[in-house]
């Protein structure tokens, strides 16, 4: 599907975004591990946590749709294998989250994806599972989907594990395949990763203990069944980002975003944007963190890697470096590379299409900025397979001069009201 982003006069407006993806995945998974009904409010509509869900229908857990919330049933003698392959469609976290939580489901499973999944490799859960006794085979030495992964009978085997590039997702699958080892199981990451499975976990009764230990943390947990409980899912600040940009990279905008999840591993982009000079205000209430973005007049900067974990907000940031003026650089992106699509080289495709500078430079993008995202071209973009990719485009076509972005459908994989939202501010 093409979809034309035309430019905006005037945006204003409010946004509330899905349900945080992250969460949403974690919240069906550890109540499909419960025994009895736990129920989800809030929940993301975006197809990857809808992928979700069918999996765990598919392992037996009895999920039902209410009004204004999800009832998960976890079943009394636990999850059991599929007969059918579990389809995890455009969604690495649902991929790299189930590896872990079939370490509770013994027996033999058949996991896929569709051809951006399919690229990416799997041998970062692998090797820490295979450590604790699941047997887990892919395509070649990275280990590409589809996957067979093997669980035995009876308990596996506690690890120590230092993940060795930052991964939320390789941390999770350790932390929920820890659940049913034979003694406590301890996640070192040299830098703090979203920490959502150690929170939820811990919320649904499990006993974990996280320090913080630098700039990273330590997460032990011991092994035991997760009760049933009752979730509450806020916003999705790496959803937030695309109006937070477009505010303040706009003309005329003034665009507030409500009720996101304020974990601080999330937040970092907004301390970019507040250094580079975005009028960004932050409000935090009980139903999570609004932010207000207005127009402003952007300057370049250097970001840590640190600073963006996950890297999920980077094209979306690189927008921004491309309106401000001066050079930006993000330091250290190289896990772009292998995320829905290679996001190194479709970032600098886009922003070259704008009539931007922008380059890799070893394992940095470097982005010469315009000084003004009026001076954007209007461009046709061709989006890989790629939600977060498609929502970059059109946030610059619609600050810009517009554009014709191609496959503009894979935004339904986590954003489905996406285009109709952006709509509502003009
Ligand atoms: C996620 C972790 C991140 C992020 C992804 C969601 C998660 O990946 O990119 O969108 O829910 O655990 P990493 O495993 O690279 O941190």
């Amino acid at each position: 599907m093409n979809v034309t982003v035309e430019p905006a006069g005037t945006l204003r407006g409010e946004i509330r975004t899905p349900g945080d993806k992250s969460i949403s995945h974690r919240a069906l998974l550890i109540s499909a591990l419960a025994e009895g009904e736990s129920t989800i409010e809030g929940l993301s509509d975006g197809e990857d946590v809808r992928g979700t869900l069918e999996i765990i229908r598919d392992l037996g857990a009895t999920v039902s749709i209410v009004e204004d919330h999800i009832s998960v049933r976890g079943l009394e003698d636990g999850l059991h294998p599929s007969d059918r392959p579990l389809e995890c469609g455009n969604s690495g976290t649902t991929m790299r989250l189930l590896a872990g939580v079939l370490g509770n489901v013994p027996g033999e499973h058949h996991l896929q994806g569709d051809p951006s999944l399919s690229q990416r490799p799997m041998d970062r859960v692998a090797a820490p599972l295979r450590a604790m006794g699941i047997d887990m085979s892919g395509l070649g030495p990275r280990m590409l989907p589809p996957l067979r992964v093997t669980v035995p009978r009876g308990e596996i085997r506690s690890l120590e594990y230092t993940v060795p590039v930052p991964s939320a997702q390789v941390k999770s699958a350790v932390l929920f395949a820890g659940l049913a080892a034979n003694g406590v199981t301890e996640v070192a990451e040299s830098v703090r990763t979203r920490a959502n499975t150690e929170e939820m976990l811990q919320q649904a009764g499990i006993t974990v203990v996280s320090e913080d230990c630098g700039d990273g943390r330590v997460v032990q947990l011991h092994p035991g069944r997760p009760q049933p409980h009752r979730w509450r899912v806020p916003g999705d600040p790496s959803q937030a980002a695309f109006f937070i940009v477009l505010g303040a990279i706009h003309a005329d905008a003034a665009i507030e975003v409500v009720d996101l999840y304020d974990g601080p591993e999330r937040l970092g982009f907004l301390d970019v944007l507040e250094r580079m000079g975005a009028a960004i205000a932050r409000h935090t209430s009980p139903a999570g963190v609004t932010v207000r973005s207005q127009s402003s007049d952007l300057v370049g900067t250097t970001v840590e890697s640190e600073e963006i974990p996950s890297v999920d907000e980077v094209p979306i940031l690189a927008v921004a470096a491309a309106a401000a003026t001066g050079t930006t650089r993000f330091r250290d992106v190289a896990e772009l590379r292998i995320k829905e699509s290679n996001r190194l080289t479709g970032t600098i495709e886009l922003l070259r299409s704008l009539g931007v500078t922008a380059r890799e430079e070893g394992d940095d993008l470097v982005v010469e900025g315009a000084g003004s995202a009026s001076t954007f071209h209007s461009f046709e973009y061709h989006a890989a397979l790629d939600h977060r990719m498609v929502m970059s485009a059109a946030v610059a076509a619609a600050a810009g001069r517009g554009g014709v972005i191609h496959g503009a459908e894979t935004v339904s994989s986590s954003f489905p009201s996406f285009f109709d939202d952006l709509a509502s501010l003009r």
